[in-house]
């Protein structure tokens, strides 16, 4: 999830740029980088780490004067965040510069053409393939017009995966091209210039004017014109839109949180969690996976750490773990692991989850594992940080920037990459037939829109967080992996509330936690799938019935249909029907918004609650 800016006009291109893209830092900070149509030339700077670096960087060197020109600030996906890696990416001859948002997933292919081709490659990124494709189609020419816009139609139908892509060359002067297909991308539309970018905070300060690019689109910006046309050279359809955003807003995209932003994007960073997992041969596929098949054959046990949300994920990915690739799997808490006397050996497999890849109670226990040899995989949001970096292998959420503290988007696309490292595991050990894992990707394919289901029927969560704001304590109960989804609600509630709140397996109630019901006492429950578990839906409804009878306020989540529960619901909460191992990714949602409303009709916050930091950084 990058940030992309996009400039024609009258004014000096690289000040707008660099303002475009301080808005947009928040999509992604591992590196930052400019190019500029200058004295007939393409002047360009990047550099790894935060904006900052690359602005220092600026005012060293000689200043960049023109009116075209594009930006970048990366979320690494392919490549390291160094200086090379860093985007605009230009061909061999420094004709053209390009930046890229997404992911491409025939950039392997792509790759070793223009290698053969005599293409010198200088990073390792998907996106300067494009840089070397536009380079082939430019010198092809003349195309029908020999324009740049024909050079990127012509190469975006040749990409599979998702992509922003903006453009400038010098045999195009005074036109800066972009592309998209399932990437956002958005034209600002001001007096004598122009805009591209990833979203409208990049411009907003200049116009409120904008234009939506649609699906398989191109816009070429020049100072005075703007063009769409669809991939094919047709004329494209747009929609104009005035933005009513301040620019402070409009990084939140209009959501008052970041928080409320990133709970509204799980459906897509759940599809985006999923894309790239499965080669060409149909088998899944994994991000870095230094291990081999054989060395994964040979495990014999894997244990599982994380702190807070994370070490929710790994409490549902022992169940996926166990029941796809029959692995005994064990959860531990990264913070008491080390200090536990764990029996390590090489043929333990440890998985550490982290949405920073800072965490150091994480990092610490891993490096223990390591020093017992035993292998180290790593499920992080954040490429090059420093788990990944110490792991024999990593999956990556993808999931872009997680800006608010409570971790919302992450917690899912930790989910989704757990399930996916469960089957490949299954995959290479042969405890899954194919088609058996097939239809597990499937069934995680519809997940996306599962979520988006969940999502659009908030109102009775927003109307039970009015009527709780006030209370000081609420409990939540599940069973099998709606237990680590009720540790996660009370986690939330208690991180953004500031409320007591507290998650039991439903089936620990009658060992001493029902004591604590009372009249009037808010309890959440998270009800099982009656028709896939019959024995433990029967039992929450009897907790439900034991708790109820004491007097609690019942809110249950249920599976949409689930008559057998209702009755004893004060407040029901519908869910969508998906397979029990994949319903936590729809029985958060509801708890995380909750939690967000609660704390925002408290006046707390929400993305940066009281003590709390987003990457805990110390033991
Ligand atoms: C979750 O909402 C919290 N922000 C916190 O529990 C977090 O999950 C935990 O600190 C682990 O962080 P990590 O995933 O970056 O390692």
């Amino acid at each position: 999830m990058c940030g992309i800016v996009g400039y024609a006009g009258d004014r000096q291109a690289l000040g707008v740029v660099l303002e475009g893209l301080s808005r947009l830092e928040y999509r992604g900070y591992d590196s930052a980088g400019v190019a500029v149509l200058t004295e007939g030339k393409i002047a360009w700077a990047k550099r790894a780490g935060k904006l900052g670096n690359l602005t220092s960087a600026l005012k060293e060197s000689p200043p960049l004067p023109g009116t075209v020109g594009l930006g970048h600030t990366r979320w690494a996906t392919h490549g390291a965040p160094t200086d090379p890696n860093a985007h605009p990416h230009t061909d061999c001859d420094g004709n053209l510069a390009v930046v890229h948002n997404g992911i491409i997933e025939n950039f392997a292919e792509l790759r070793d053409e223009l290698k053969a081709g005599g293409h010198l490659m200088t990073s390792e990124t998907d996106t300067e393939l494009v840089a070397h494709l536009l380079e082939d189609e430019m010198a092809a020419g003349p195309a029908e017009d020999g324009s740049l816009a024909t050079a990127m139609r012509s190469v975006c139908q040749r990409l599979d995966g998702t992509f922003t892509l903006v453009a400038v060359d010098v045999r195009d002067p005074g036109v800066v091209v972009g592309a998209r297909r399932n990437s956002p991308l958005v034209v600002g539309r001001g007096d004598g210039e122009n805009f591209l970018a990833s979203d409208v905070a990049a411009f907003i300060s200049f116009t409120k004017d904008a234009t939506e690019i649609g699906q398989n689109q191109v816009a070429e910006i020049r100072a005075g014109e703007v063009t769409v046309t669809n991939f094919d050279g047709s004329p494209g359809a747009v929609r104009d839109f005035t933005v009513d955003w301040d620019a402070e807003a409009a990084e939140k995209a209009g959501f008052k949180w970041f928080m409320a932003k990133e709970i509204a994007e799980q459906p897509r960073a759940v599809a985006e969690a999923l894309v790239g997992r499965v080669g060409k041969d149909g088998r899944l596929v994994l991000d870095e996976m230094r291990l081999s098949d054989e060395e994964l054959r040979s495990v014999d046990r894997i244990v599982v750490l994380g702190c807070g949300t994370a070490y929710h994920a790994g409490m549902i990915a022992k169940y996926a773990i166990e029941h796809w690739a029959k692995i005994p799997c064990e959860v531990a808490l990264a913070s008491e692991f080390r200090y536990s006397d764990p029996i390590l050996t090489k043929s333990t497999l440890v998985i550490a989850i982290s949405q920073s890849g800072e965490t150091l109670d994480t990092l610490m226990a891993i490096r223990h594992a390591s020093e017992q040899h035993s292998r180290v995989l790593s499920i992080c949001n954040v490429k090059g940080s420093s788990i990944p970096r110490e792991s024999d292998g990593v999956v990556y959420l993808h999931a872009g920037p997680e800006i608010a503290v409570a971790s919302t988007k992450a917690f899912l696309t930790q989910l989704i990459a757990c399930y996916v490292l469960a089957l490949y595991l299954a995959q290479v050990r042969g405890s899954m037939y194919p088609d058996e894992i097939a239809m597990a990707l499937d069934h995680l394919r519809a997940m996306p829109n599962a979520v988006e289901e969940v999502l659009e029927r908030m109102g009775p969560v927003r109307a039970m967080a009015r009527e709780l704001a006030g209370e000081r304590c609420v409990l939540f109960l599940g069973r099998h992996v709606g237990f680590p989804v009720a540790l996660e609600g009370a986690l939330k509630l208690k991180e953004l509330a500031y409320m007591h709140a507290e998650g039991f397996a439903a089936g620990e109630l009658k060992h001493g936690p029902i004591a604590l019901i009372e009249p009037g006492l808010p309890v959440v429950i998270v009800t099982p799938p009656p028709a896939d578990m019959p024995v433990l839906h029967d039992k929450i409804v009897s907790n439900i019935q034991e708790i109820r009878a004491r007097g609690a306020r019942t809110i249950v989540l249920a599976e949409r249909g689930d008559e057998k529960v209702a009755p004893y619901a004060d407040t029901l909460i519908e869910l969508p029907p998906v397979p029990p191992l994949l319903q936590p990714l729809v029985a958060a949602v509801p708890l995380q918004v909750f939690a967000c409303e609660v704390a925002d009709i408290q006046g707390h916050d929400v993305d940066q609650p009281r003590n709390l930091a987003k990457s805990v950084t110390v033991e």
